[in-house]
């Protein structure tokens, strides 16, 4: 029995998701949470003649706590893309302020109702949400580090899209396993291409080199730019955002999986205390990992001894703008 809980069900990434996590053989319910909407989303799936039986859960009003309740009672992962997405010229830190809010509400929900859930954070800016879900969860007395993933798939997704785009002829995305580490906004996004497309990256000119980095980095705003005002990147979110919940599910049942995520580089994390020895100290940070039924269960903090000087002035820059990330969430808590 496995039951799924999606809080921001009805929105862009929100739908395809839920369509993704309906499919799943191993998920029996589907339970799909939102302040709109969300009835007919829930309705809509239901049809499906697969396994998971949907539930959707709109509260009355804004003071009713009883719908979000009931949707995560008794939930295994809860994945959480609610929120605002960016308009062209924001940055997702632009989002902070109303996202944060409604994170840290989603979180207290989650403290209460559904603590043993493995969580899953899509809502940005990642970089501050998830040390907000940590405090509001160690304040409540039920944090454990290895539940609490920040979704930064989609920047491994990106990273071996946009290498192969460059070898058309002879290689596909799938021919590709890059491992991006950092955070998941601009310059936090380290791609370690000399890593995970030694041969392929090394081929290419200084300029085609930093390009492509840049693009990994910058990748969303393409999608922001195109929509015009109508969102960021929803279709390709849901693809990655499940991707790490299938990984995780498949984890569970005994297969062993290892995926990128933003982390609490906790002591109690088989591997954390190397890890953060090696990021300037920093308290989160997107690290390979090896998924178990109860999560993260180690990190593959070695890989960041294999990289090259070029990833490490990379790296310098960013753990520089992550420390004021993580720090802005953690005092949003605390304040
Ligand atoms: P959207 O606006 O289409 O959907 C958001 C949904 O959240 C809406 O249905 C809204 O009603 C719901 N919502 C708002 N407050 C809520 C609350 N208190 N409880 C439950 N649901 C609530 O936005 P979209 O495009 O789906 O993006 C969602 C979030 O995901 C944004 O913060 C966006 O920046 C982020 N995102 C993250 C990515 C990543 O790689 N981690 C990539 C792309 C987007």
């Amino acid at each position: 029995m496995v039951k799924v809980t999606i809080c921001g069900a009805a929105g862009g990434i929100g739908q395809p998701l839920s369509l993704l996590v309906k499919l799943n053989p191993q998920v029996t319910e589907l339970s799909l949470f939102d302040v709109v909407n969300v009835p007919g989303v829930g309705a809509d799936l239901s049809h499906i003649n697969s396994g998971a039986v949907t539930k959707s859960f709109l509260p009355s009003s804004r003071e009713d706590k009883t719908a979000l309740a009931d949707s995560l009672k008794g939930s295994d992962m809860v994945i959480i893309p609610a929120g605002v997405p960016r308009k062209p010229g924001m940055t997702r830190d632009d989002l902070f302020n109303i996202n944060a809010g409604i994170v840290q509400s989603l979180a207290e929900g989650i403290a209460e109702n559904a603590p043993k859930a493995l969580i899953l954070i899509i809502s940005n800016p990642v970089n501050s949400t998830v040390p907000i879900v940590a405090e509001v969860l160690k304040k409540k007395g039920v944090y454990d580090p290895a539940r609490l993933f920040g979704v930064t798939t989609l920047d491994i997704v990106r990273a071996n899209t946009f290498i192969s785009q460059l070898y058309p002829e002879e290689t596909k995305p799938t021919d590709f396993e890059v491992r991006v580490v950092g955070g998941h906004s601009g310059e936090t996004i380290v791609p370690l291409y000399s890593l995970g497309a030694k041969s392929h990256f090394e081929k290419l000119s200084d300029e085609q080199k930093k390009t492509l980095i840049n693009r990994v980095q910058f990748g969303g705003d393409e999608v922001v730019q195109a929509k015009n005002g109508a969102g960021s990147a929803t279709l390709s979110m849901a693809y990655a955002g499940y991707r790490l919940a299938e990984s995780l599910l498949k984890a569970s049942a005994g297969t062993p999986v290892t995926e990128c995520t933003f982390l609490n580089l906790d002591p109690s994390i088989k591997g954390a205390a190397e890890a953060k020895k090696l990021v300037g100290g920093l308290e989160y940070f997107s690290f390979p990992v090896k998924l178990s039924k109860d999560g993260i269960a180690e990190v593959e903090y070695q890989i960041l001894e294999q990289v090259s000087d070029a990833e490490k002035q990379l790296l310098a820059v960013a753990e520089e703008q992550l420390a004021k990330n993580i720090e802005k969430g953690v005092s949003f808590v605390n304040k």
